[in-house]
């Protein structure tokens, strides 16, 4: 397989092992893989399952098993926890009027977001190339992986986050594993602004999504997902948008395994954004004709992005696999991860997006009773603790009661706790 970096505006040409994070048009990088003759795609199936048997860290990792398309590292220039190992699950009827129902839950990763997928390519990448520091701008997710890889690396990290508008399971994140750690007085687009400024004066490699590389790792999210299917491809897959990394990402490894013959359709992509944080759902219902960043706002902070790096590629997934984008409301949003929440499964507040999101699109008759529906779950409850305190302490305002879980105070008194079971013994 021949890989190189190309500009998604020009089409220019770069080596793929020479760091880089756009054309010098200005444009976007892709990682072209061609294939060549000795490969031999219709068996990786078959090497990808075997691999499953395997004791070796790169063998167990959800992200190295399907390595011919990620990148062919060495076995030991890989940095890996190992991460990807995610559970697909069914989920019951009642949440979908649909034929099934499946959450693809990446909260499971090591660091509890999918951002470990590309961070464990980005990272072995960093050190490939001999960089002692690695840095990102993030709403929390990203840096609180970008922290735990480069620990385990023992590369230097530097994070910058918008200033409290970061979730506080993801600020102890990069705060315990030792990222230095700057809060920026703005929002996160200021903090994509200033990191690539800094990446682009000093020998320090930038780990944000309009990295390409680190997308060939969340590449995996849908070639994992589609093998726990039995490559039985379902008609949606529907996901959060912010910066639009998986976006671009899942349309890419769609294009990638169709191109190569080892799926013979696709799923359509869905891309739910936050009603305040939407600038990628407006693009999309002008027609793509034109792009406004927004001034972003939203209960979701992963999400709470105006000014999406990875536009044009997205667009890109968007219409090549016949997608939509829907916008939800910050209520709709606390609603879906309650419910997810209630199946012991859990999700942070972005994560749900992508289940409010899919009703509405039921509701609109855009996904349909007979659809098969995979829905993305980004990130772990535990990442935003906050969010979810405040929901069941009723702090959020049009929540119906019976959605909430208050706890109660109960005196230290023998009579009264046993007073108290006996009714909770009656709900
Ligand atoms: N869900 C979660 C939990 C996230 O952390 C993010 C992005 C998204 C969804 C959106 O994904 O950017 O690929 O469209 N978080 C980034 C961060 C921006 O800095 O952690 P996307």
């Amino acid at each position: 397989m021949k890989r190189v970096l190309k500009c998604v505006k020009c089409g220019r040409e770069y080596p793929v092992d020479v760091p880089r994070y756009r054309c010098d048009c200005g444009g976007l990088l892709d990682v072209k893989i061609t294939k060549e003759k000795k490969d031999d795609f219709p068996h990786l199936k078959e090497i990808w399952e075997r691999r499953k048997c395997s004791s070796k860290p790169i063998d167990q990792s959800g992200v190295w098993r399907f390595r011919e398309l990620v990148y062919p590292f060495k076995e030991d220039e890989i940095v890996t926890f190992p991460e990807g190992k995610t559970n697909l699950y069914k989920l019951p009827a009642y949440l979908l009027d649909v034929r099934a129902l499946y959450a693809k839950h990446e909260g499971e990763n090591p660091t509890g977001s999918f951002k470990d997928r590309g961070m464990t390519i980005g990272i072995s990448f960093a050190k490939k190339f001999g960089y002692k520091m690695v840095t990102c701008a993030s709403t929390g997710n990203t840096s609180a992986a970008l922290a735990a890889y480069a620990a385990r690396a023992g590369l230097k990290a530097v994070v910058f986050i918008p200033e409290g508008k970061i979730a506080f399971g993801k600020l102890s994140q990069a705060l315990a594993y030792g990222a230095k750690t700057l809060q920026i007085q703005g929002d996160f687009d200021d903090a994509m602004k200033a990191v690539q400024e800094v990446a682009a004066k000093h020998r320090i490699y930038l780990l944000n999504s309009l990295n390409p590389i680190r997308l060939e790792g969340q590449k995996t999210i849908m070639i994992h997902t589609l093998e726990q299917l039995n490559w039985n491809i379902p008609d949606w897959f529907v996901l959060p948008g912010g910066n639009l990394g998986n976006t671009t990402a899942f349309g890419k490894a769609l294009m990638e395994l169709k191109e190569f013959g080892i799926i013979d359709r696709v799923p359509r992509l869905a891309v739910i954004q936050a009603k305040n944080a939407n600038p990628f759902y407006l693009a999309y219902k002008n027609g793509f004709k034109e792009f406004k960043p927004v001034k972003a706002e939203t209960v979701a902070t992963a999400i709470r992005i105006g000014n999406p790096v990875n536009y044009e590629k997205a667009k890109r997934s968007i219409l090549y696999t016949k997608g939509v984008v829907e916008e939800v409301s910050d209520r709709e949003i606390m609603i879906a991860k309650s419910q997810t929440d209630r199946l012991g499964i859990g999700c942070e507040p972005a994560s749900a997006a992508s289940l409010a999101g899919a009703k509405k699109l039921r509701k609109k008759g855009i996904i349909k009773k007979e659809d098969t529906v995979v829905i993305l779950l980004t990130g772990h409850l535990l990442k935003d603790p906050g969010a979810t305190t405040d929901f069941h302490l009723g702090k959020m305002e049009g929540i119906p009661k019976s959605a909430i879980n208050m706890p109660e105070k109960i005196e230290n008194d023998p009579i009264k706790i046993e007073d108290k079971i006996k009714e909770i013994l009656q709900e």
